[in-house]
């Protein structure tokens, strides 16, 4: 886990390349302008305005050969599609749920399940809520809570799972507030916390105390493939199991769960929700239908679930995962050495960059991180994304900005797309800017958006 030389982490690709898209870097002049037409938010530019994209992993990779070819065999039947069926016997056999409502991506998955679980007033415990589960839950006028083990917010800790729940938090929140908890969660691995996996230990424990309070137990897993792939090589006992074993027994703890596809599913488009009970399934299925479509496509296109069918079992290979965690190890070793503080150990999809540390001379009141992704495109065309403050948005109760937690810029790491030497030239471009990092300056709000803000505020340099 304390392994800080990046050589070690670099796992070739198990691919080569067949087909390449040209691109290309526009001048820092160019950059310049682009951005303040975009307002100094990122999600406004356009991607030939970028040069390396790391604004998420979800959606942006590349699919293989065997994934192309199975969308020529979609079926694109609107009910009882193929497609559907070979989607739903892949599922069944990595995660072990049989019932399963395919959803065009994982925050309608979430928009489903909230609006079947929740009332106003209820409280959904989750280890760190992704932006969009916390923003449906909201939706629903319910409180969404973190009870994440405090270590994640500890950039030094080494901690093997820094995405645990902290199980003596929940059973104590589950003690005052039982009443009014519906359903509880987990992101694995946990997005908003780093990437960072939690232990199967962990899950177990969880289940437990589900099981003694009689909640619900669902699992937000964008990324669980990954998470498990941490649990063969980090925790004691696993190293001999097998992903596919890993993920059921993951699976077997909880009651359900659901996925954005676009992450773990090595697609570019598509999600799901897969339950154990059939009584659950008929309920969810109601408010499939409404919001996204007939219960054997939900805004899947019949293709598009073969490629996925096929996209699931790839991202099992431990070649690939070796791969891919490779990657993000490789990138986050190279900034640690030249003393850039980043969440540690790797993660599994992301390197996340600590802002505070970076830009000592910027308060957050001025969006530390925010600023520092700005400054990162303007130097080099780097297109990163801002996980923090904004992110956070304001507490749904005080309304004041959610300061609390780590100010983080997220360079997510799109699947089997940029080679070592692309990420090479992102570390260099950082580097480059520590020395100068007084010259990055603060951001304040021209509009802000109230709700999922940083997608579409409005922001000026200070
Ligand atoms: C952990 C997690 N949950 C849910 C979502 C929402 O998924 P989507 O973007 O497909 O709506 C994401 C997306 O990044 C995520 O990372």
């Amino acid at each position: 886990m304390t392994n800080d030389n990046a050589w070690d982490y670099l796992q070739p690709e198990p691919f080569y390349v067949k087909s390449v898209v040209p691109i290309r870097q526009i001048s820092a002049q160019e950059r310049r302008r682009r951005l303040e037409t975009a307002k100094y938010n990122l999600f406004n530019l356009a991607s030939d305005d970028v040069f390396i994209d790391l604004l998420t992993d979800s959606g942006t990779g590349a699919m293989s050969h065997n994934q192309w070819a199975a969308l020529m065999r979609g079926d694109e039947a609107y009910a009882g599609s193929l497609s559907f069926r070979r989607l739903r016997n892949s599922i069944e056999e990595i995660f072990g749920f049989e019932h399963v409502l395919p959803t065009h991506q994982g925050r309608s998955a979430e928009l489903v399940l909230m609006t079947h679980f929740l009332k106003p007033g209820d409280h959904v415990p989750n280890n760190i809520h992704f932006d969009t589960t916390a923003a449906h839950v909201q939706y629903q006028q319910a409180i969404d809570v973190n009870l994440v083990h405090d270590r994640i917010y500890d950039l030094q800790s080494d901690h093997p799972f820094k995405g645990n729940m902290d199980t003596a938090k929940l059973e104590s929140y589950l003690r005052e507030h039982g009443d009014k908890i519906p359903l509880v969660c987990m992101t694995l691995t946990c997005n908003s916390g780093g990437g960072q996996p939690a232990s199967l230990e962990n899950v177990r424990r969880v289940g437990e105390i589900c099981r003694q309070f009689e909640k619900p137990f669902l699992i937000d897993s964008a990324r669980v493939i990954e998470n498990a792939w941490f649990i063969q090589q980090r925790e004691q006992g696993f190293s001999n199991w097998s992903i596919g074993a890993i993920l059921r027994e993951i699976m077997a703890q909880a009651d359900g769960m659901w996925m954005s596809a676009k992450k773990d599913g090595l697609v570019n488009m598509g999600g799901f929700i897969a339950v154990r009970s059939h009584e659950l399934y008929e309920q969810l299925r109601m408010y499939e239908i409404l919001f996204d479509g007939f219960s054997t496509y939900g805004g899947m296109s019949g293709r598009d679930m073969d490629a996925l069918a096929q996209g699931l079992q790839e991202c099992c290979s431990p070649d690939y995962l070796a791969y891919r965690t490779g990657q993000v190890a490789h990138l986050s070793v190279l900034l640690r050495e030249a003393g850039i503080s980043v969440t540690w150990p790797p993660g599994g999809h992301a390197v996340y960059v600590d802002a505070a540390q970076f830009c000592p001379h910027l308060p957050r009141e001025q969006f530390p991180a925010q600023a520092l992704s700005l400054a990162l495109y303007l130097e080099g065309g780097v297109r990163s994304v801002e996980i923090g403050s904004v992110l956070r948005g304001r507490d749904a109760v005080t309304k004041q900005d959610r300061f609390e937690g780590l100010d983080l810029v997220r360079l997510a790491i799109p699947h089997r797309t940029y080679s070592y030497t692309q990420l090479e030239f992102v570390a260099n471009t950082l580097i480059r800017m520590k020395a100068d990092h007084e010259s990055i300056r603060g951001v304040r709000f021209v509009k802000e958006t109230p709700v999922l803000r940083h997608f579409t505020s409005e922001f000026e340099l200070i």
